[in-house]
């Protein structure tokens, strides 16, 4: 047993979509969220500079004795997760992948895009996990603007119609952003009714695993959630994570 909280961060409010799913799936464990939205987007920064970024948010997650790390945040998984693995050997990561695979086993012969940042979309990682299980009919899009978009709450239809106006007859969308899964709306405003799928239930049956793995789940009756930001951020991850 443990109670030492359950870290989770990523550039900005995305990663609160991961977050409600873990805190549904184990409500009695403690949370502390970090929203790094002064460095948002992640995705249009390069590998050295997004290292130096994500090692400083892991540092200060450290001072907070975390018992494991959630990296919600699919960019940064895709482009330095393994190497703040390798500089941080003693601490249990979670990272966050687009779901290419769940398309490859259930939705084989559907028409499909894994929307991405232009980070994750052009990362070698990413580049391997798409090469291996990338069917018939799926396309991969980058979308470079949109999570500084969903960020600052500007209108992401615009932009949406205008990146996905010639794919036609979508049945399947991979949210391959944190971020995305909060345009929901404005995607089947342009694409029509389509199934989405994001990570949220698979990190958290993975966070689960591990704590039960390592004997590490809490033993206390009653979680809850610290957040690492201004009161306008908090109320607005709030309202996510308990919608
Ligand atoms: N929410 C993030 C992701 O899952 C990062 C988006 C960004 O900052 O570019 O990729």
């Amino acid at each position: 047993m443990d109670n030492r909280p359950i870290a989770f961060f990523d550039s900005g409010i995305g990663g609160s979509t991961i977050l409600k799913e873990v805190i549904k799936a184990l409500p009695n464990e403690k949370y502390i969220y970090y929203p790094d939205s002064v460095n948002n987007p992640y995705g249009n920064k390069n590998k050295e500079e997004l290292f130096t970024i994500v090692d400083g948010v892991v540092s200060k997650l450290i001072e907070y004795n975390p018992k494991l790390i959630v990296c919600a945040c699919n960019t940064a998984t895709a482009m330095v997760l393994d190497d703040i693995r390798k500089k941080y050997p003693d601490i249990i990561f979670v990272g966050t992948e687009p779901a290419v695979k769940v398309v490859y086993d259930s939705f084989r012969d559907k028409n499909a895009i894994i929307l991405t940042t232009k980070g994750t979309g052009d990362s070698e990682k990413f580049g391997e996990l798409f090469n291996k299980y990338k069917t018939k009919n799926c396309s991969l899009v980058e979308a470079p603007l949109l999570a500084g978009l969903i960020e600052n709450e500007e209108d992401a239809y615009p932009y949406l119609y205008q990146l996905l106006k010639s794919y036609t007859n979508i049945d399947i969308v991979v949210l391959g952003c944190t971020h995305f899964p909060l345009v929901k709306d404005e995607l089947i405003r342009v694409l029509g009714p389509v199934k989405f799928i994001d990570g949220g239930e698979g990190i958290s049956r993975r966070v689960q695993f591990l704590l039960e793995e390592n004997h590490l789940l809490s033993s206390g009756d009653s979680g809850n959630l610290d957040i690492i930001g201004d009161e306008k951020i908090k109320e607005r991850i709030k309202g996510i994570v308990y919608s």
